[in-house]
């Protein structure tokens, strides 16, 4: 299966990719975290990329296409792919069409996760991230056993520096003029599942998953 999650900053895309990519033993492919890692890596594209993160702005379509659609043909991918935050316009639409095309495959799911801007503020105040494996969690939702340290790995946890101050505001204006535009893309392929994401962890996953089980339940009947 092929899925992408479209969500505002701090819906809560990576927390529920996570979980499901699991479940569905597909791969997680974060573009948010390729370029946190190409620059924690001093890569050529993460060193070129990190101005734009830092602004809060979108990187340019041609250096997120490629480096996306790079990792969408590895061999981990072959059993499907859980998108998460690619993509985020148009020509990035496009471009993960022709993709999945080329190697056979179709886009099965978009799941929007809807969250009010208030509770998405909230989320983003205390959300933070873990160095090694950028793992998340929330100081009061889902705090770390030990403070300060990733449970899962031991690395140290680190609030992301866009999600405050003006990057984070471009960010939620981003999202809610331009990316939310894709929605109207595949509502119109019918591909769109609308999840309130405003609701706990465990119960967005449950409503995401039904949301699956539903897909496949028609198409193996198709
Ligand atoms: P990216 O890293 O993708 O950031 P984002 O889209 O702004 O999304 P976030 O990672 O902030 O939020 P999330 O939805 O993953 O929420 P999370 O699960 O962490 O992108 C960063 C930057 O990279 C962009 O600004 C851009 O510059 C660049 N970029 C990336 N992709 C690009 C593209 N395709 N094109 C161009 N540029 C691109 O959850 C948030 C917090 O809430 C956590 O603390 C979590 O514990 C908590 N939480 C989660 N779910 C719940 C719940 N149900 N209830 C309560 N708390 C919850
Ligand atoms: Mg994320």
């Amino acid at each position: 299966m092929d899925i992408i999650l479209i969500g505002a900053p701090g819906a809560g895309k990576g927390t529920q990719a996570m979980m499901l990519s699991q479940a569905l033993s597909i791969r997680h492919i974060s573009s948010g975290d390729l370029f946190r890692k190409a620059f924690d890596d001093k890569t050529p594209l993460g060193l070129q990329t990190q101005k734009y993160i830092d602004l809060g702005e979108l990187v340019p379509d041609a250096l997120t296409v490629s480096m996306v659609l790079r990792c969408i043909e590895e061999p981990t991918s072959a059993n499907g792919v859980l998108l998460d935050g690619f993509p985020r316009t148009l020509p990035q639409v496009q471009a993960l069409d022709v993709e999945l095309q080329t190697i056979g495959r179709e886009l099965d799911l978009a799941i929007y996760l809807s969250v009010p801007q208030d509770e998405i503020l909230k989320r983003l105040a205390g959300r933070l991230f873990c160095h090694a494996h950028q793992h998340v969690y929330h100081t009061e939702i889902r705090p770390p056993k030990v403070n300060g340290v990733c449970d899962l790995d031991g690395s140290e946890l680190y609030q992301r520096a866009d999600d405050k101050g003006e990057a984070l505001r471009r960010r939620l204006v981003i999202f809610f003029t331009e990316t939310i535009q894709l929605l109207n893309h595949y509502k119109a392929q019918n591909k769109l599942r609308e999840v309130d994401g405003n609701q706990s962890i465990e119960k967005v996953q449950e409503i995401i998953m039904n949301e699956i089980k539903d897909y496949t339940g028609k198409t193996t009947h198709a």
